[in-house]
């Protein structure tokens, strides 16, 4: 019986069916790997790169990033302070609204109800991360989390791990042994 099923593999519709069978476990894998690198669902389907065009910069709404650990995100209060002077804004309240991705906000700052936005870059809290640190040290934003100016809603250009982390860390050191040091020690990431 194997045998039989050996030789049929041999024939050309055998090599055929193995080839189809190889193809859909490999379709499949990279299907999964695709699913885990897709941006989540957000509440609103935030386009920045509509608002980087409009000349709005990072820091404008993500002013953490150069203060302290956390960039932060906009409050609705501060969407609000310029899509209370957008009329497409207002017209998305209409029944025929062209504009339904507006929507979501309008009711969120009548309820006064945080848009429950889903974290995308982030590493685990025993991590110390600081944005201040980078930012003095003259990275750019596009330097960690990629080219914005392309994207609707948020996605990491890399994986948030140790080895990213260290691999930036000991080119920054070069030949710097102290730096190389201070930069590389498990005490400057876990505290
Ligand atoms: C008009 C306000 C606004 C501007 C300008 C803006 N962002 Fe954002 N940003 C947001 C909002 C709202 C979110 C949450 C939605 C999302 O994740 O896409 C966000 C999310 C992000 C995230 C993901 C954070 C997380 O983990 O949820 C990153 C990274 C980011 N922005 C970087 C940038 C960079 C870099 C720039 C400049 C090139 C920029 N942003 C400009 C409003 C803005
Ligand atoms: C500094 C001013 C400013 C801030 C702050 C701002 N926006 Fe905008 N937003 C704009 C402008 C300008 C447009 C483009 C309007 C147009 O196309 O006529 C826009 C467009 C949009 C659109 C696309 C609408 C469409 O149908 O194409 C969405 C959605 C949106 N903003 C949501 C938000 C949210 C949510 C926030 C807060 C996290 C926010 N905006 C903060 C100025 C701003
Ligand atoms: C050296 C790499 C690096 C640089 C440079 C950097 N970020 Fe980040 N960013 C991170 C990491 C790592 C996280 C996850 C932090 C966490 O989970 O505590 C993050 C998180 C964020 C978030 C999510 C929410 C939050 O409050 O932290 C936003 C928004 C953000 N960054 C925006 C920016 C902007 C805007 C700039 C430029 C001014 C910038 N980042 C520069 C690495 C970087
Ligand atoms: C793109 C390059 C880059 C990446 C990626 C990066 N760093 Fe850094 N990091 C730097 C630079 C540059 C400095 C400043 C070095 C100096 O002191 O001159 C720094 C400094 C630090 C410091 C010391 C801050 C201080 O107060 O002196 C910590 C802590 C740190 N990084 C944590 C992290 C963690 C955690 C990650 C990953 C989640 C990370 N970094 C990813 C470039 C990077
Ligand atoms: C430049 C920052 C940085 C330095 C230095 C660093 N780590 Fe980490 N470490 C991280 C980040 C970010 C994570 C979380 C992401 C991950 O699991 O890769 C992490 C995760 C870990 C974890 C959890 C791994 C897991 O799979 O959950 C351990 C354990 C750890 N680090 C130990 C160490 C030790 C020991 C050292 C010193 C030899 C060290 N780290 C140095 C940034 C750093």
């Amino acid at each position: 019986m194997i045998k039989r099923i050996f030789d049929w593999l041999k024939q050309p519709l055998g090599l055929i069916a193995v080839g189809i069978a190889v193809l859909a476990v490999f379709s499949l894998a990279v299907y999964g790997l695709y699913t885990t690198q897709q941006a989540p669902a957000q509440p609103i389907q935030f386009p920045h790169q509509t608002h980087i065009a409009f000349g709005i910069q990072c820091l404008y709404c993500h002013p953490g990033a150069a203060k302290g650990p956390s960039a932060g995100i906009p409050s609705e209060a501060k969407c609000w302070g310029c899509h209370n002077q957008i009329q497409k804004t207002l017209d998305s309240q209409l029944p025929d609204t062209k504009v339904p991705l507006l929507k979501p906000l309008v009711a969120s700052v009548q309820s006064q109800t945080p848009l429950q936005w889903v974290p995308v870059a982030i590493v685990p809290d025993f991590v110390q991360f600081n944005h201040r640190a980078h930012v003095a040290a003259g990275k750019n934003c596009e330097d960690c989390h990629g080219d914005m100016t392309r994207l609707t809603i948020a996605q990491n250009p890399q994986v948030m791990n140790m080895g990213w982390c260290l691999d930036c860390h000991v080119t920054t050191a070069g030949e710097d042994q102290v730096k190389l040091v201070k930069l590389t020690d498990c005490g400057t990431c876990h505290y």
